[in-house]
Protein backbone atom coordinates (compact mmCIF):
# COMPACT_ATOMS: atom_id res chain seq x y z
CA UNK A 1 0.00 0.00 0.00
CA UNK A 2 1.31 3.82 -0.82
CA UNK A 3 2.25 6.08 1.27
CA UNK A 4 0.61 9.11 2.46
CA UNK A 5 2.25 12.65 4.16
CA UNK A 6 -0.16 14.95 5.59
CA UNK A 7 2.01 17.94 6.25
CA UNK A 8 1.70 21.20 7.96
CA UNK A 9 -1.17 20.12 10.09
CA UNK A 10 -1.88 21.69 13.54
CA UNK A 11 -2.10 17.81 14.94
CA UNK A 12 -3.93 17.09 17.90
CA UNK A 13 -2.39 15.37 20.38
CA UNK A 14 -3.66 14.09 23.82
CA UNK A 15 -1.60 16.18 25.61
CA UNK A 16 -1.21 19.31 23.12
CA UNK A 17 -1.79 20.70 19.68
CA UNK A 18 1.48 21.11 17.07
CA UNK A 19 2.24 21.37 14.22
CA UNK A 20 3.64 18.22 12.64
CA UNK A 21 4.01 15.80 9.37
CA UNK A 22 1.87 12.84 9.94
CA UNK A 23 3.11 9.78 7.51
CA UNK A 24 0.82 7.36 7.05
CA UNK A 25 1.83 3.32 5.61
CA UNK A 26 -0.09 0.64 5.71
CA UNK A 27 -2.97 1.71 7.47
CA UNK A 28 -1.26 2.80 10.41
CA UNK A 29 1.06 6.10 11.24
CA UNK A 30 4.74 5.37 11.27
CA UNK A 31 5.48 8.79 11.75
CA UNK A 32 4.35 12.17 13.15
CA UNK A 33 7.71 13.69 12.77
CA UNK A 34 8.19 13.14 9.16
CA UNK A 35 11.10 15.35 6.57
CA UNK A 36 9.25 17.28 4.55
CA UNK A 37 11.16 15.85 1.73
CA UNK A 38 10.31 12.17 2.63
CA UNK A 39 9.16 10.06 -0.23
CA UNK A 40 5.06 9.65 -0.42
CA UNK A 41 3.12 8.38 -3.29
CA UNK A 42 0.13 11.33 -2.40
CA UNK A 43 1.36 14.49 0.02
CA UNK A 44 -1.35 16.39 1.60
CA UNK A 45 -0.69 20.02 2.49
CA UNK A 46 -2.62 20.73 5.30
CA UNK A 47 -1.64 23.97 6.40
CA UNK A 48 -4.20 25.85 8.10
CA UNK A 49 -5.92 22.81 8.41
CA UNK A 50 -6.47 20.59 11.99
CA UNK A 51 -5.81 17.20 12.50
CA UNK A 52 -8.13 14.89 15.03
CA UNK A 53 -8.19 11.39 15.63
CA UNK A 54 -10.79 9.71 14.02
CA UNK A 55 -14.16 9.86 16.18
CA UNK A 56 -15.31 6.61 17.69
CA UNK A 57 -19.20 7.28 18.66
CA UNK A 58 -20.50 4.52 20.99
CA UNK A 59 -23.48 4.83 21.20
CA UNK A 60 -25.28 4.71 17.52
CA UNK A 61 -28.44 2.99 16.21
CA UNK A 62 -27.92 2.35 12.60
CA UNK A 63 -31.45 0.44 11.89
CA UNK A 64 -29.85 -2.82 9.89
CA UNK A 65 -31.35 -5.60 9.89
CA UNK A 66 -35.23 -4.76 10.14
CA UNK A 67 -35.84 -1.38 10.07
CA UNK A 68 -34.11 0.03 6.97
CA UNK A 69 -36.66 2.14 6.00
CA UNK A 70 -35.08 4.64 8.19
CA UNK A 71 -31.51 3.85 8.04
CA UNK A 72 -28.96 0.86 7.39
CA UNK A 73 -25.40 0.53 7.49
CA UNK A 74 -24.37 2.08 3.92
CA UNK A 75 -25.98 5.39 4.98
CA UNK A 76 -25.46 5.66 8.57
CA UNK A 77 -21.57 4.76 7.53
CA UNK A 78 -21.66 7.57 5.51
CA UNK A 79 -23.36 9.89 7.36
CA UNK A 80 -20.28 8.69 9.72
CA UNK A 81 -17.64 9.54 7.73
CA UNK A 82 -19.01 12.88 6.47
CA UNK A 83 -19.01 13.87 9.84
CA UNK A 84 -15.32 12.70 10.91
CA UNK A 85 -16.43 9.32 12.70
CA UNK A 86 -14.56 6.46 11.79
CA UNK A 87 -15.44 3.64 14.14
CA UNK A 88 -19.30 3.16 15.36
CA UNK A 89 -20.18 0.80 18.39
CA UNK A 90 -23.90 -0.21 17.17
CA UNK A 91 -27.00 -0.58 19.59
CA UNK A 92 -28.68 -4.28 19.66
CA UNK A 93 -32.39 -2.66 19.53
CA UNK A 94 -32.28 -3.99 15.70
CA UNK A 95 -35.22 -5.89 14.22
CA UNK A 96 -34.82 -9.43 15.70
CA UNK A 97 -32.59 -7.57 18.51
CA UNK A 98 -29.03 -8.46 18.62
CA UNK A 99 -29.08 -10.42 21.84
CA UNK A 100 -26.90 -14.13 20.73
CA UNK A 101 -23.40 -14.48 18.80
CA UNK A 102 -25.57 -15.63 15.67
CA UNK A 103 -27.03 -12.38 15.38
CA UNK A 104 -24.19 -10.60 16.00
CA UNK A 105 -22.16 -12.39 13.23
CA UNK A 106 -24.73 -11.20 10.79
CA UNK A 107 -24.78 -7.68 11.85
CA UNK A 108 -20.70 -7.93 11.13
CA UNK A 109 -21.10 -10.05 8.11
CA UNK A 110 -23.55 -6.79 6.74
CA UNK A 111 -21.01 -4.27 7.91
CA UNK A 112 -18.24 -5.91 6.07
CA UNK A 113 -20.23 -5.45 2.66
CA UNK A 114 -21.86 -2.51 3.26
CA UNK A 115 -20.19 0.09 5.95
CA UNK A 116 -17.03 2.73 4.96
CA UNK A 117 -15.83 3.25 8.73
CA UNK A 118 -14.99 0.82 11.12
CA UNK A 119 -17.96 -0.96 13.20
CA UNK A 120 -18.26 -3.21 16.30
CA UNK A 121 -21.69 -3.97 17.60
CA UNK A 122 -22.50 -4.99 21.42
CA UNK A 123 -24.65 -7.38 22.16
CA UNK A 124 -28.36 -6.79 24.22
CA UNK A 125 -29.62 -8.17 27.04
CA UNK A 126 -32.91 -9.79 27.99
CA UNK A 127 -34.17 -11.38 30.96
CA UNK A 128 -33.26 -15.07 29.33
CA UNK A 129 -29.89 -14.71 27.76
CA UNK A 130 -27.16 -14.77 30.92
CA UNK A 131 -26.00 -17.49 28.48
CA UNK A 132 -25.48 -15.68 25.32
CA UNK A 133 -24.04 -12.63 27.32
CA UNK A 134 -20.75 -14.75 29.19
CA UNK A 135 -20.69 -16.87 25.79
CA UNK A 136 -20.11 -13.55 23.73
CA UNK A 137 -16.79 -12.61 22.01
CA UNK A 138 -15.42 -9.57 19.82
CA UNK A 139 -18.52 -7.30 20.89
CA UNK A 140 -17.87 -4.25 22.96
CA UNK A 141 -20.05 -4.90 25.82
CA UNK A 142 -23.12 -5.94 26.84
CA UNK A 143 -26.59 -3.21 26.64
CA UNK A 144 -29.22 -3.26 28.94
CA UNK A 145 -32.18 -1.24 28.44
CA UNK A 146 -33.30 -0.81 32.51
CA UNK A 147 -36.20 1.49 30.91
CA UNK A 148 -37.61 0.63 27.71
CA UNK A 149 -36.95 2.69 24.61
CA UNK A 150 -37.56 1.83 20.70
CA UNK A 151 -37.67 -1.93 20.23
CA UNK A 152 -38.67 -4.83 22.71
CA UNK A 153 -35.27 -4.84 24.88
CA UNK A 154 -36.04 -4.39 28.23
CA UNK A 155 -34.42 -5.82 31.61
CA UNK A 156 -36.10 -4.28 35.20
CA UNK A 157 -36.57 -6.79 37.32
CA UNK A 158 -34.09 -6.85 39.99
CA UNK A 159 -33.26 -11.13 39.99
CA UNK A 160 -32.19 -10.41 36.45
CA UNK A 161 -30.31 -7.26 36.91
CA UNK A 162 -28.32 -8.96 39.65
CA UNK A 163 -27.96 -12.34 37.24
CA UNK A 164 -26.54 -10.28 34.40
CA UNK A 165 -23.67 -8.24 36.90
CA UNK A 166 -22.57 -11.22 38.83
CA UNK A 167 -22.15 -13.83 36.08
CA UNK A 168 -20.88 -11.60 32.78
CA UNK A 169 -17.73 -9.98 32.44
CA UNK A 170 -17.55 -8.17 29.57
CA UNK A 171 -18.46 -4.62 30.30
CA UNK A 172 -21.81 -3.16 30.54
CA UNK A 173 -23.74 -0.41 29.71
CA UNK A 174 -27.69 0.75 30.39
CA UNK A 175 -30.07 2.87 29.44
CA UNK A 176 -30.86 4.15 32.86
CA UNK A 177 -34.72 5.01 33.00
CA UNK A 178 -36.69 3.74 35.70
CA UNK A 179 -39.60 1.89 34.59
CA UNK A 180 -41.84 1.94 37.21
CA UNK A 181 -41.23 6.12 37.93
CA UNK A 182 -42.16 6.21 33.64
CA UNK A 183 -45.08 4.40 34.20
CA UNK A 184 -46.59 5.96 37.19
CA UNK A 185 -45.87 9.27 35.32
CA UNK A 186 -47.80 8.33 32.75
CA UNK A 187 -51.00 7.31 34.90
CA UNK A 188 -50.97 10.62 36.47
CA UNK A 189 -50.59 12.92 33.84
CA UNK A 190 -53.90 13.35 31.83
CA UNK A 191 -54.83 11.40 28.58
CA UNK A 192 -54.56 14.50 26.26
CA UNK A 193 -50.83 14.37 26.50
CA UNK A 194 -48.35 17.12 24.64
CA UNK A 195 -44.75 16.24 23.67
CA UNK A 196 -43.82 19.03 26.45
CA UNK A 197 -45.38 16.24 28.85
CA UNK A 198 -42.73 13.77 27.64
CA UNK A 199 -40.18 14.98 30.25
CA UNK A 200 -42.83 14.89 32.75
CA UNK A 201 -43.70 11.24 32.22
CA UNK A 202 -39.33 10.48 31.65
CA UNK A 203 -38.65 12.98 34.58
CA UNK A 204 -35.43 13.66 36.10
CA UNK A 205 -36.81 11.09 39.54
CA UNK A 206 -36.75 8.39 36.48
CA UNK A 207 -33.68 9.12 35.48
CA UNK A 208 -32.09 9.20 38.66
CA UNK A 209 -33.13 6.49 40.42
CA UNK A 210 -32.52 4.01 37.26
CA UNK A 211 -28.45 5.56 37.48
CA UNK A 212 -28.34 4.99 41.24
CA UNK A 213 -29.78 1.59 40.92
CA UNK A 214 -27.05 0.64 38.29
CA UNK A 215 -24.20 1.94 39.86
CA UNK A 216 -25.02 0.42 43.01
CA UNK A 217 -25.19 -2.65 40.91
CA UNK A 218 -21.88 -2.03 39.35
CA UNK A 219 -20.31 -1.07 43.07
CA UNK A 220 -21.49 -5.08 44.37
CA UNK A 221 -20.31 -6.88 41.83
CA UNK A 222 -17.66 -5.08 40.85
CA UNK A 223 -18.07 -4.76 37.39
CA UNK A 224 -17.29 -2.39 34.71
CA UNK A 225 -20.19 0.08 33.94
CA UNK A 226 -20.53 3.09 31.61
CA UNK A 227 -23.75 4.79 31.88
CA UNK A 228 -25.59 6.08 28.50
CA UNK A 229 -26.44 9.22 27.91
CA UNK A 230 -26.76 11.33 31.10
CA UNK A 231 -29.60 13.77 31.34
CA UNK A 232 -30.12 15.48 34.76
CA UNK A 233 -28.18 17.83 36.82
CA UNK A 234 -28.66 15.26 39.99
CA UNK A 235 -26.77 12.19 38.16
CA UNK A 236 -23.56 14.45 37.90
CA UNK A 237 -23.34 13.40 41.76
CA UNK A 238 -24.12 10.10 41.38
CA UNK A 239 -21.37 9.48 38.76
CA UNK A 240 -18.38 11.62 40.41
CA UNK A 241 -17.87 8.59 42.95
CA UNK A 242 -16.50 6.31 40.09
CA UNK A 243 -14.60 3.78 42.14
CA UNK A 244 -12.41 3.33 38.95
CA UNK A 245 -15.48 1.44 37.43
CA UNK A 246 -17.50 3.62 36.19
CA UNK A 247 -17.37 5.91 33.25
CA UNK A 248 -20.28 8.00 31.47
CA UNK A 249 -21.17 9.58 28.88
CA UNK A 250 -23.09 12.57 27.04
CA UNK A 251 -25.09 13.12 24.33
CA UNK A 252 -25.04 16.46 22.11
CA UNK A 253 -28.69 17.52 22.50
CA UNK A 254 -28.78 17.06 26.03
CA UNK A 255 -26.26 20.02 25.82
CA UNK A 256 -28.23 21.68 23.74
CA UNK A 257 -31.88 21.50 23.74
CA UNK A 258 -34.24 22.09 26.48
CA UNK A 259 -37.69 21.78 27.43
CA UNK A 260 -37.89 25.05 26.08
CA UNK A 261 -36.71 23.94 22.58
CA UNK A 262 -40.42 21.40 22.46
CA UNK A 263 -42.33 25.08 21.40
CA UNK A 264 -40.44 25.06 18.32
CA UNK A 265 -39.36 21.23 17.51
CA UNK A 266 -41.72 19.43 18.71
CA UNK A 267 -41.20 15.80 18.69
CA UNK A 268 -38.63 16.20 16.87
CA UNK A 269 -36.51 16.76 19.72
CA UNK A 270 -38.98 13.83 21.44
CA UNK A 271 -35.67 11.57 22.86
CA UNK A 272 -35.48 8.94 25.44
CA UNK A 273 -34.15 9.89 28.49
CA UNK A 274 -36.23 12.92 27.64
CA UNK A 275 -34.78 16.31 26.71
CA UNK A 276 -34.59 18.41 30.71
CA UNK A 277 -33.92 22.00 31.44
CA UNK A 278 -31.61 24.94 30.36
CA UNK A 279 -30.00 24.26 33.96
CA UNK A 280 -29.54 20.47 33.53
CA UNK A 281 -28.11 21.60 29.74
CA UNK A 282 -25.56 24.13 31.49
CA UNK A 283 -24.31 22.14 34.37
CA UNK A 284 -23.64 18.76 31.99
CA UNK A 285 -22.01 20.68 29.62
CA UNK A 286 -19.86 22.00 32.77
CA UNK A 287 -19.21 18.13 33.88
CA UNK A 288 -18.06 17.74 30.61
CA UNK A 289 -15.69 20.59 30.75
CA UNK A 290 -14.59 19.77 34.14
CA UNK A 291 -13.49 16.06 33.17
CA UNK A 292 -16.57 14.29 35.70
CA UNK A 293 -17.91 13.12 32.30
CA UNK A 294 -15.15 11.00 29.51
CA UNK A 295 -17.01 10.47 26.82
CA UNK A 296 -19.38 12.40 23.95
CA UNK A 297 -20.85 9.93 21.94
CA UNK A 298 -24.59 10.88 19.78
CA UNK A 299 -27.64 8.30 20.54
CA UNK A 300 -27.94 8.67 16.40
CA UNK A 301 -31.68 7.30 16.65
CA UNK A 302 -32.71 8.22 12.81
CA UNK A 303 -36.93 8.03 12.15
CA UNK A 304 -38.45 9.31 9.44
CA UNK A 305 -39.72 12.83 9.10
CA UNK A 306 -43.27 11.16 8.82
CA UNK A 307 -42.96 8.84 11.88
CA UNK A 308 -41.87 11.81 13.93
CA UNK A 309 -45.00 14.12 12.91
CA UNK A 310 -47.34 11.47 14.22
CA UNK A 311 -48.97 13.56 16.73
CA UNK A 312 -47.38 12.37 20.66
CA UNK A 313 -47.30 9.91 21.91
CA UNK A 314 -47.75 8.07 18.54
CA UNK A 315 -44.00 9.67 17.58
CA UNK A 316 -41.52 7.58 18.30
CA UNK A 317 -38.53 8.60 19.95
CA UNK A 318 -34.81 9.71 18.94
CA UNK A 319 -32.83 12.07 16.12
CA UNK A 320 -30.16 11.76 13.96
CA UNK A 321 -26.75 13.13 15.22
CA UNK A 322 -24.19 11.28 13.90
CA UNK A 323 -22.70 13.70 11.28
CA UNK A 324 -23.08 16.81 13.17
CA UNK A 325 -22.14 16.60 16.53
CA UNK A 326 -18.23 17.10 15.97
CA UNK A 327 -18.74 19.80 14.16
CA UNK A 328 -21.29 21.51 17.24
CA UNK A 329 -18.19 20.62 19.40
CA UNK A 330 -15.67 22.69 16.98
CA UNK A 331 -18.53 25.41 17.04
CA UNK A 332 -18.26 25.86 21.02
CA UNK A 333 -14.18 25.21 20.61
CA UNK A 334 -14.87 28.35 18.07
CA UNK A 335 -16.31 30.39 20.75
CA UNK A 336 -13.17 29.28 23.29
CA UNK A 337 -16.05 27.02 25.22
CA UNK A 338 -13.73 23.92 25.24
CA UNK A 339 -9.91 23.04 23.60
CA UNK A 340 -9.67 20.83 20.33
CA UNK A 341 -7.73 18.49 22.60
CA UNK A 342 -10.50 17.80 24.88
CA UNK A 343 -12.64 17.17 21.68
CA UNK A 344 -10.14 14.36 20.54
CA UNK A 345 -10.35 12.81 24.70
CA UNK A 346 -14.10 12.89 24.86
CA UNK A 347 -14.90 11.49 20.76
CA UNK A 348 -12.11 9.14 20.17
CA UNK A 349 -9.19 8.57 23.10
CA UNK A 350 -11.98 8.25 26.06
CA UNK A 351 -14.01 5.82 23.82
CA UNK A 352 -11.40 3.89 22.79
CA UNK A 353 -10.41 3.24 26.15
CA UNK A 354 -13.76 2.55 27.90
CA UNK A 355 -14.34 -0.03 25.47
CA UNK A 356 -10.70 -1.26 24.89
CA UNK A 357 -10.54 -1.01 21.32
CA UNK A 358 -7.62 -2.12 19.79
CA UNK A 359 -5.43 0.68 17.53
CA UNK A 360 -7.60 3.76 17.78
CA UNK A 361 -8.16 6.87 19.88
CA UNK A 362 -4.63 8.78 19.03
CA UNK A 363 -2.41 10.05 16.81
CA UNK A 364 0.70 7.93 17.54
CA UNK A 365 2.86 6.05 16.02
CA UNK A 366 1.63 2.39 15.98
CA UNK A 367 -2.29 4.06 15.76
CA UNK A 368 -4.79 2.89 12.78
CA UNK A 369 -4.65 5.72 10.43
CA UNK A 370 -8.19 7.35 11.35
CA UNK A 371 -7.85 10.44 10.95
CA UNK A 372 -10.19 13.69 10.30
CA UNK A 373 -8.82 17.07 8.90
CA UNK A 374 -10.84 20.10 9.92
CA UNK A 375 -11.23 23.74 8.70
CA UNK A 376 -11.45 25.22 11.79
CA UNK A 377 -12.38 28.50 10.00
CA UNK A 378 -15.16 26.73 7.79
CA UNK A 379 -18.31 28.41 8.64
CA UNK A 380 -21.92 26.14 7.05
CA UNK A 381 -25.16 25.97 8.15
CA UNK A 382 -26.59 22.22 8.23
CA UNK A 383 -29.64 21.54 5.80
CA UNK A 384 -31.46 18.33 6.09
CA UNK A 385 -31.31 18.26 2.24
CA UNK A 386 -27.71 17.88 2.64
CA UNK A 387 -27.94 15.03 5.02
CA UNK A 388 -26.04 11.76 4.43
CA UNK A 389 -28.89 9.80 7.00
CA UNK A 390 -31.64 8.25 5.18
CA UNK A 391 -33.90 10.21 6.87
CA UNK A 392 -32.78 13.65 5.42
CA UNK A 393 -33.03 15.23 8.42
CA UNK A 394 -31.72 16.75 11.33
CA UNK A 395 -33.01 18.61 14.52
CA UNK A 396 -29.87 21.55 13.70
CA UNK A 397 -31.68 22.27 10.39
CA UNK A 398 -30.68 26.30 9.91
CA UNK A 399 -28.14 26.30 12.62
CA UNK A 400 -24.86 27.51 11.36
CA UNK A 401 -21.48 26.98 12.98
CA UNK A 402 -18.34 26.82 12.65
CA UNK A 403 -15.49 24.61 12.24
CA UNK A 404 -16.34 21.18 10.20
CA UNK A 405 -14.51 18.50 8.94
CA UNK A 406 -13.01 18.32 5.28
CA UNK A 407 -11.31 15.23 4.45
CA UNK A 408 -11.67 11.95 6.53
CA UNK A 409 -9.32 8.91 6.61
CA UNK A 410 -10.25 5.06 7.30
CA UNK A 411 -7.48 3.10 7.62
CA UNK A 412 -5.08 5.65 5.74
CA UNK A 413 -7.69 5.54 3.09
CA UNK A 414 -9.67 8.90 2.16
CA UNK A 415 -13.86 8.04 2.13
CA UNK A 416 -14.66 11.87 2.86
CA UNK A 417 -13.46 14.94 0.99
CA UNK A 418 -15.28 18.09 -0.86
CA UNK A 419 -18.26 17.10 0.68
CA UNK A 420 -18.70 13.81 -1.13
CA UNK A 421 -18.09 10.09 0.31
CA UNK A 422 -15.40 8.74 -2.16
CA UNK A 423 -15.09 5.28 -1.37
CA UNK A 424 -17.20 2.19 -1.21
CA UNK A 425 -16.17 -0.65 1.56
CA UNK A 426 -13.08 -0.35 3.51
CA UNK A 427 -14.37 -0.19 7.12
CA UNK A 428 -12.87 -2.54 9.07
CA UNK A 429 -14.52 -5.01 12.28
CA UNK A 430 -13.25 -3.27 15.60
CA UNK A 431 -11.01 -5.21 18.14
CA UNK A 432 -11.61 -5.29 21.92
CA UNK A 433 -9.01 -5.86 24.13
CA UNK A 434 -11.40 -5.89 27.59
CA UNK A 435 -8.05 -6.35 29.79
CA UNK A 436 -6.45 -3.78 28.77
CA UNK A 437 -9.38 -1.54 28.65
CA UNK A 438 -11.24 0.15 30.92
CA UNK A 439 -11.14 4.18 31.09
CA UNK A 440 -9.33 4.07 34.90
CA UNK A 441 -6.39 1.44 34.90
CA UNK A 442 -5.04 3.27 32.31
CA UNK A 443 -1.20 4.71 33.60
CA UNK A 444 -2.39 8.32 32.42
CA UNK A 445 -5.86 8.07 34.02
CA UNK A 446 -8.11 10.77 33.21
CA UNK A 447 -8.34 13.80 31.33
CA UNK A 448 -4.34 12.60 29.66
O1 LIG B 1 -34.80 8.13 22.00
C1 LIG B 1 -34.25 7.05 21.83
N1 LIG B 1 -34.37 6.39 20.67
N2 LIG B 1 -33.55 6.51 22.82
C2 LIG B 1 -33.07 5.25 22.76
O2 LIG B 1 -32.48 4.79 23.71
C3 LIG B 1 -33.35 4.41 21.59
C4 LIG B 1 -33.55 5.26 20.41
C5 LIG B 1 -34.03 4.49 19.20
O3 LIG B 1 -33.48 3.43 18.92
O4 LIG B 1 -34.92 4.98 18.53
Amino acid sequence: MSKTLIRNASVVFPDRVADANVLIEHGKIVAIDAPESVSAQHVIDARGLVLFPGLIDDQVHFREPGLTHKEDLRTASQACAAGGVTSFLEMPNTKPSATNQTLIEEKYALAAIKSVVNYGFYIGASTSNVQDLKAAVGVPGIKIFIGSSTGDLLVDDQESLERIFAETTLPICAHCEDEKTVNENMSRLPSDRTVADHSRVRDHRAAFIATKRALDLAYRHHHRFHVLHLSTAPEIELVKDHRNLITCELCPHHWYFSVDDYATLGTLIQMNPSIKTKHDTEELWKALVDGVIQVVATDHAPHTLEEKRQPYPASPSGLPAVENYFSLLLDRASRGECSWTQIASWTSDAPARVWGIVGKGRIEVGYDADLVLVDPTLKKTIRNEDQFTKVKWSPWNGVTLTGWPVKTFVGGQVVFEQGQIVSTTCGRRLGFDHARGGFWNTPDGIGV
